[in-house]
Formats: structure tokens, C-alpha cells, sequence
């Protein structure tokens, strides 16, 4: 990308609606530079609770502190023994008067790596059953696990409230967005995400936004990546993977440890995608858009966490406000 790139000037919007139907990465530099100033109060304490959360206080009770009870009814909480990662997930319901108007909305604190040195944690916003993957079927509560997102963590409205970035999204998407599935987090020296996709049903993209400290992000088409999987791939990778036809379909098997390792730890490998261009390093202030358009059409991406403090941000999935 030129370094003269300014995603709000008018000229850029095709080259940026060329990528986002190539399925390519956008960084957005400063989308919410001047309204993340008017959250640094929410940005300091929501630091601060996952601080304390690492320290073992309890994430209900930090996590009601926020609420309003004329808005939220407590509705427990539970830990998944089978998930070793997951160390809470807080339930509420919505209330309007004296009904209830959405039922088992929650919040959900995670570990990010499985990896004990890692003390990179997330909070999951959604509703129902996971396991049945109530947020793919249903609409109706997921506007109200947004506002529940939104009260317990203020700077949501950094993102929600930056017109030119909501503008942005929308002309991509070609429709109003709904930012749902928010999670938000909280990167810690050494952690982050192996490569990965966001791809899910009516999912249209994913916005994340870096609101304190930095994340290196290698962020390309699923298409790309495969043709440098199938040069790179040897031995018994190369008969799984040796054609970007076979590596397409490859990727799609996430235990097959030879690939992961030619992914995520092959120097070789690594530098030969930072060469063509597909590392971007975000600062507070910057956004990514990764889009996608199917499985097969979809930005795939790996994220390091940069700097010698744990970083705040916010990744929204991207959903038609009305489903088409
Ligand atoms: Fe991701």
C-alpha cells in the first residue's frame, strides 16, 4: 500500500473497494485517533480490569460494577470445565421496565493461548448457546449484546461513534453494518494469534481497532497464502499441500501440525510474505477491515503483540444491519 494512502479521500474509496473485493486487508491509520482521546478514561480502566482480572479478582463482579441494574439483571455465571482457556462467562438479561427483553446475553473471559507463558486475555460478547451457535441463527438479541458491550466498555462508542469509519464500512459492505461479536482485547508482550480466518455465516468482515499499544499483523487472501504454502511445502507436506489447489484445501484442516509449523514458525516463510508487502504494524488510533466473502475468500491473518505492555483492542464482526 503507498505510503500517501488516505482511506478517506474520495479518490481512494475504489482502490479500497478493489480490495475489499479481492478480499485484501485495510488498514485505516487514525479511524478513531480523535475519538479514542474522548474514551482514555474507559481505555485506562478497562486496562486496568483485565489487570485485575489477571490478578484473580472476579470478572462478575467487575463486570456489574459497570452496569446499570435498571438495565441489566445478573443471570449468573458459569466456568466450562472441558475449555481450559475460558475462565468465566457471566450471563445477564436485558431489561426494559420491569420485562425482560433479551434473555441470557453474555460476556466471556478468556486466555487467549494455550500456552501458560501467554497472559493474553479476551472478553467474547454474544448470547445463548455457543455450542449451538445461536449468534449464526438469530438476530433479535444481538443488537442487544452490542449495547451490553457497549455500557460495560464505554470506548466502544471510539468505533460506533467515528463517522468517517462508520461511513468507510458501509460503502465496503454496501449496506449499514451492525458491529456484533465484539470482543475485546488484551494482548500481552509475546502473545497473539496464529494464523487464522474469521469466515462465519453472514459474517462480512471483521473490524479491529487498536485503542492502546501496538499489534504486528501479517494479513492476506486465503488464495494468496496457499500459492506460498504449496512453494514452500516438503516432504509429506508437499503431497498435501504441493499445488495452491491442494494447499487451498489444506489450510482448511487446522490440525495438521506440519502446515501450522510451516505457517507460523518457518523464518523462511515468514520473511517471504513480509517481501510482497502483507505486514502492517497498528498503532492506538489505527483500524484493519479483513474481509471475506466465503471460505475460500477470506482474509487470512496471524497478530503479534508489540511493546512491552499489555494492548487494548476491539474487533467487531461485520453483519448486514437487516440480513438480506
Ligand atoms: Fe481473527
Amino acid at each position: 500500500m503507498p505510503l500517501f494512502w488516505d482511506w478517506q479521500r474520495p479518490a481512494s474509496l475504489a482502490q479500497a473497494q478493489t480490495r475489499f473485493d479481492s478480499d485484501l486487508p485495510i488498514v485505516l491509520r487514525g479511524a478513531t485517533a480523535r475519538t479514542r482521546e474522548r474514551h482514555s478514561d474507559a481505555i485506562t480502566d478497562s486496562l486496568a480490569l483485565f489487570d485485575r482480572a489477571r490478578a484473580g479478582e472476579s470478572f462478575e463482579g467487575m463486570l456489574h460494577e459497570r452496569l446499570d441494574p435498571r438495565r441489566w439483571a445478573a443471570a449468573g455465571a458459569t466456568i466450562d470445565a472441558a475449555d481450559t482457556r475460558e475462565l468465566e462467562k457471566v450471563f445477564v438479561h436485558a431489561r426494559r421496565g420491569r420485562r425482560v427483553a433479551a434473555r441470557d446475553l453474555y460476556a466471556k473471559l478468556s486466555w487467549i493461548a494455550h500456552d501458560e507463558r501467554d497472559s493474553s486475555l479476551r472478553i467474547r460478547f454474544s448470547f445463548g448457546s455457543e455450542a449451538l451457535l445461536d449468534w449464526q441463527k438469530e438476530t433479535r438479541r444481538a443488537p442487544w449484546s452490542d449495547r451490553l458491550a457497549a455500557e460495560a466498555f464505554p470506548e466502544c462508542a471510539a468505533i460506533t461513534g467515528s463517522k468517517p469509519l462508520v461511513a468507510f464500512v458501509e460503502r465496503m459492505l454496501g449496506c449499514k453494518p451492525r458491529f456484533s461479536e465484539r470482543i475485546i482485547y488484551n494482548n500481552a508482550p509475546g502473545g497473539g494469534a496464529h494464523f487464522h480466518h474469521d469466515d462465519e455465516e453472514h459474517q462480512l468482515g471483521v473490524l479491529y481497532n487498536q485503542l492502546e499499544g501496538a499489534t504486528g499483523w501479517f494479513a492476506l487472501p486465503k488464495r494468496q497464502l496457499a500459492e506460498f504454502v504449496a512453494e514452500f511445502a516438503r516432504g509429506p507436506l508437499a503431497r498435501r499441500a504441493g499445488t495452491s489447489r491442494k494447499a487451498l484445501r489444506a489450510l482448511d484442516d487446522t490440525s495438521d501440525a506440519a502446515l501450522s509449523r510451516l505457517l507460523n514458525s518457518t523464518p523462511q516463510f515468514t520473511r517471504a510474505l513480509a517481501a510482497v508487502g502483507t505486514f502492517y504494524v497498528l498503532h492506538a488510533g489505527d483500524s484493519i477491515l479483513l474481509p471475506t466473502h466465503g471460505p475460500d475468500d477470506t482474509c487470512w491473518h496471524a497478530v503479534y503483540a508489540l511493546g512491552s505492555r499489555p494492548s487494548l483492542a476491539h474487533s467487531y464482526g461485520l453483519f448486514a444491519a437487516r440480513r438480506r
